[in-house]
């Protein structure tokens, strides 16, 4: 099965280190992140899993919770989360789904044969209140993932949810932003009150709204 964006995120129900869970009502009414990792017991996978379970908090700012899966079993995700603790700093403070059956992994197409035949690739799937897929992102086993910039991301995609706007190149939070040209200047006259730079008319340049 292919996802593309704007698909509703395929449902499931699935082990957990937390128990079975059935997705779309572990997600509940906020947004969720669902990344896949290659492998248990793997350096690269180890600082990721570490480092995101130290950002939890940002991600709970945002109402986003998280996921992670690997076709590795509960044991092996339980057992792990030991040394993740013992060499991030960090402890495992979200579920990871056990996918030995592959179940999850084929739905979201994580694995990519051409890669390798038997493990998930970095998959990150951004996913939002009303249970589509906002961001797909596919990292290699050998590339650790940068997850300020899927935050960077999340922010862009609740701002557009919520104010009618899109971010510019390299955006961060508290900086300019883009009123969508699908948005008339009549009408961004309501919603932008502190007004906007029309270098082109449809490029028009407004502060942050929410802020
Ligand atoms: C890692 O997490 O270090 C890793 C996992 C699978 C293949 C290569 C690296």
């Amino acid at each position: 099965m292919t996802i593309r964006l704007g698909d509703t995120a395929p449902d499931f129900t699935a082990e957990t280190t937390e128990g079975a869970i059935n997705f779309h009502e572990w997600i509940g009414n906020g947004w969720a992140i669902l990344f896949s990792h290659p492998k248990d017991f793997t350096p690269v996978c180890t600082t990721e899993l570490g480092y995101l379970a130290g950002k939890k908090a940002e991600f709970d700012k945002r109402n986003v919770k998280i996921i992670g899966l690997s076709v590795d079993p509960v044991d092996d995700h339980k057992k792990w989360a030991a040394d993740i603790e013992e060499t991030q700093g960090h402890a495992l403070n979200y579920p990871l789904i056990a996918d030995a059956d592959r179940k999850v992994s084929d739905l979201y197409g994580m694995i990519h044969p051409n890669a390798d035949d038997t493990l998930t690739v970095r998959s990150v799937f951004v996913i939002g209140a009303d249970k589509k897929v906002k961001l797909m992102i596919t990292y290699p086993a050998s590339t650790g993932r940068n997850f300020d910039e899927i935050l960077r991301v999340i922010d862009s995609l609740q701002l557009t949810a919520n104010h009618s706007v899109a971010t510019p190149v390299n955006w961060k939070h508290g900086e300019d932003v883009i009123i969508v040209p699908a948005l008339s200047d009549e009408d961004a006259k309501g919603k932008f009150p502190k007004g906007w730079d029309a270098v082109k008319p449809y490029l028009r340049i407004t502060p942050q709204p929410n802020l």
